[in-house]
């Protein structure tokens, strides 16, 4: 059984890191895509998006996070956003039932904002919108400005079944984050730097909570933790706790895009384990440390990491289409 579920696994992880390089080859993304067929895009976007930040600050952690399940499930093509009557979309499935709605309804309130522009009807993808709007979170939340690449069109299709195959677990090690990182064109170096966005945002209890209680042995592995950090978990997640109880990622400044999420894990308040490992492990501890030690460094990796992430499986042409409302095809 446990081979067979292997096999499946390595299967579909070839088929979507086939799908992404073919992606990439067509795909003519570029900065300003929609400087003459609608230039003020990029700036209602921004608004939109910065009005629901100001309400709710979730909006900025949950919109970075759909962006990245967006691109690690079929490519950068919106599918996350469609919604099913029968429930068979990714927002039901394994990681993603825990993706942001307040990020969701700030994407769809962008879109709409941008299908009234004048001359913008029907212009300009989802999928771009999602890419627009993780940029601008960054910056909202303070980290690095950027040009973000665009040119995607919206994919027509979706299923749930795919989702717990294609996204990474919060007790994956090393190997396990590269070898999926890898089937999407990402290095390890990419990898870390992209795992910098857990400085802002939050995880539920159950994604830790094996880790701060007694029953290591039931766990793959443990990478270390300091006590009073643990304490303070085990405060915010008692062995009862509710399902909606929740700890912050950056321990420090949650609120904040910086790089004191590496700094953390040099002193083991990595609250996941696919965090604490990057320091834990001997082959990636070097590039935590030089993030930890630069913030200039980190931003520069994270900015072309997310560049990379944009390009996952972009679709440009009759396998996508630019959607009327990001939650139904055409
Ligand atoms: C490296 C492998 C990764 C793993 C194992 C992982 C896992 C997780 C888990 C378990 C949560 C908590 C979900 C919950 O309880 O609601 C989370 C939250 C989050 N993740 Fe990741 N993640 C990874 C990489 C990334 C990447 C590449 C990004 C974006 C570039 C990202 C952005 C976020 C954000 C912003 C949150 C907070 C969401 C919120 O507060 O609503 N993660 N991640
Ligand atoms: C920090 O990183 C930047 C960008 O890579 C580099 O130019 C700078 O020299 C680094 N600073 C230090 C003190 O190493």
């Amino acid at each position: 059984m446990a081979g067979a579920k292997l096999l499946w696994r390595a299967a579909l992880v070839a088929v979507v890191a086939l799908a992404g390089m073919v992606g990439a080859a067509s795909a003519q993304l570029r900065q300003n895509y929609y400087g003459s067929s609608c230039p003020s895009a990029e700036s209602t976007v921004r608004s939109v998006i910065s009005q629901h930040v100001q309400q709710s600050f979730a909006v900025a952690p949950g919109t970075l996070r759909l962006f990245f399940h967006d691109c690690f499930v079929r490519g950068c093509d919106a599918s996350v956003m469609l919604m099913a009557s029968n429930g068979d979309d990714e927002s039901h499935s394994g990681a993603d039932a825990t993706l942001s709605p307040d990020a969701v309804e700030a994407i769809n309130k962008a879109k709409a904002a941008v299908e009234a522009l004048p001359g913008c009807a029907g212009k300009v993808s989802c999928a771009d919108i999602l890419a627009m709007a993780a940029r601008d979170v960054v910056s909202l939340t303070g980290g690095p400005s950027y040009g973000v690449e665009l040119g995607r069109l919206d994919g027509r299709t979706f299923n749930r079944a795919i989702v717990k195959h294609v996204l990474p677990g919060p007790g994956f090690d090393l190997n396990q984050l590269n070898t999926l990182f890898a089937s999407n064109g990402l290095t390890q170096f990419d990898m870390i730097a992209l795992s910098g966005a857990h400085t802002i945002g939050v995880t539920h209890c159950d994604k830790f909570v094996r880790r701060i209680y007694t029953f290591k042995q039931r766990l793959k592995y443990n990478p270390p933790m300091n006590l009073d950090f643990l304490r303070s978990l085990r405060k915010v997640c008692p062995m009862n706790y509710t399902p909606t109880s929740f700890a912050m990622l950056d321990v420090s400044t949650p609120k904040t895009f910086d790089n004191t999420y590496f700094d953390n894990l040099r002193y083991n308040k990595g609250v996941l384990a696919s965090d604490q490992i990057l320091f834990t492990d001997r082959r990636s501890r070097p590039t935590v440390e030089r993030f930890a030690a630069n913030s200039t460094f980190f931003n520069e990796a994270f900015v072309a990491a997310m560049a990379k992430l944009g390009r996952i499986g972009v679709k440009t042409g009759s396998d996508g289409e630019v959607r009327k409302v990001c939650t139904a095809v055409n």
